[in-house]
């Protein structure tokens, strides 16, 4: 049985962690990033789930400031819901993008709303607000445990849905635009500002860097939780068809709640399924991803000690 281990010889910046909802996605970045900071390298761990489960784990309150662990050296936390991303999305591109429309076209400010209701705009938003993080040069590494249920998934279709809508919009404003340029009497264009087209393809720049990082497996690592049963399974080959897809890399499976001992029928039965999915698994991915067990604990995994007994099993010699 494999291990985290590699991750050792090849560290990386950023490590997203994501799976379906339930299967121990927010227990695994918690040990891993509790491996890092170990290691001493200073670790952020993020939680981008509308229910954070951070606090709960580490049981302290983490909110979406950056937030020091209790009691673990090098270790930071935070919790970040989209509606946050969203409004730093509208404090940082909202008064440019009002001031550059509105000097050309009468609309209010709620136009800034509407742009920020793009599809996709507070995924692609906390992707580069994740990626600032991780640029900023403050942590060695960023731990992204993400929302469960497609989010991941939805999050590489995004840079095409978000470019085809910016597109149409830039279409339609160019069209404006134009059509304003014709009067220009009445309407003087202030100088000197960067006008809409500009704004847009900076958003552009944004969005291809953003995917040429964490298309660098360099830089950035996928693991992948799942669960030993027909319903982890298919789930994990469809994340990973969208993975390659995208040109994507997944590293590591986590295949969790694996039961050790059976020493009654209800879990002899139990093991026996778990050993046939586990063996579907090994046979599809064992030739180009690491399968990583991790035994189902009696207990839940909630502060540090457990955390680090988790982190012993990943990170195992
Ligand atoms: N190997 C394990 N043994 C025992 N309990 C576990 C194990 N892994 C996770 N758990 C427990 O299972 C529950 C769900 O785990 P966790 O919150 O990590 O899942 P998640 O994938 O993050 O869920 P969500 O999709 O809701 O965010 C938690 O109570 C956790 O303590
Ligand atoms: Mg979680």
């Amino acid at each position: 049985m494999s291990s985290l281990k590699s991750l050792d010889q090849a560290p990386k910046r950023l490590i997203m962690i994501g799976g379906k909802g339930g299967v121990g996605k927010s227990t695994c970045a918690s040990s891993i990033a509790l491996h890092f900071a170990q290691q001493r390298k200073k670790t952020l761990i993020i939680s981008s789930d509308p229910t954070p489960s951070l606090s709960d784990i580490f049981e302290l309150e983490i909110g979406d400031q950056e937030t020091p662990i209790k009691g673990v050296e090098n270790l930071y936390g935070i919790e970040i819901s989209s509606d946050v991303v969203l409004k730093k999305w509208k404090d940082r591109f909202g008064p440019e993008i009002y001031e550059v429309v509105s000097s050309f076209a009468s609309v209010d400010y709620d136009f800034v709303e509407y742009i920020g209701g793009a599809p996709g705009i507070e995924e692609e938003y906390m992707l580069n607000y994740i990626l600032e993080l991780v640029e900023s040069g403050q942590y060695d590494l960023v731990v992204w445990d993400t929302a469960p249920a497609g989010h991941t998934l939805r999050l590489l279709h995004l840079p095409q849905i978000f470019l085809k809508h910016l597109e149409a919009a830039t279409k339609f404003y160019m069209n404006l635009y134009s059509y304003f340029e014709k009067l220009k009497e009445s309407v003087k264009l202030k100088k000197g500002k960067r006008t809409l087209l500009e704004i847009i393809s900076g958003w552009e720049n944004l969005a291809e860097k953003v995917v040429n990082f964490i298309r660098d497996t360099q830089k950035t690592d996928f693991i992948i939780v799942t669960i030993p049963e027909a319903l982890g399974v298919r789930q994990t080959e469809r994340i990973i068809r969208d993975f390659d897809e995208y040109q994507l890399k997944v590293n590591h499976l986590i295949i969790n709640y694996v039961i050790q001992k059976a020493d009654c029928d209800f879990h002899r039965t139990r093991k026996e399924m778990q050993e046939h999915y586990i063996r579907i698994l090994n046979t599809q991915y064992a030739s180009r991803i690491q399968l990583i067990e991790l035994p189902l604990l009696p207990h839940e995994i909630r502060g540090v000690e457990r955390i680090n007994r988790i982190s012993e099993i990943l990170f195992r010699p």
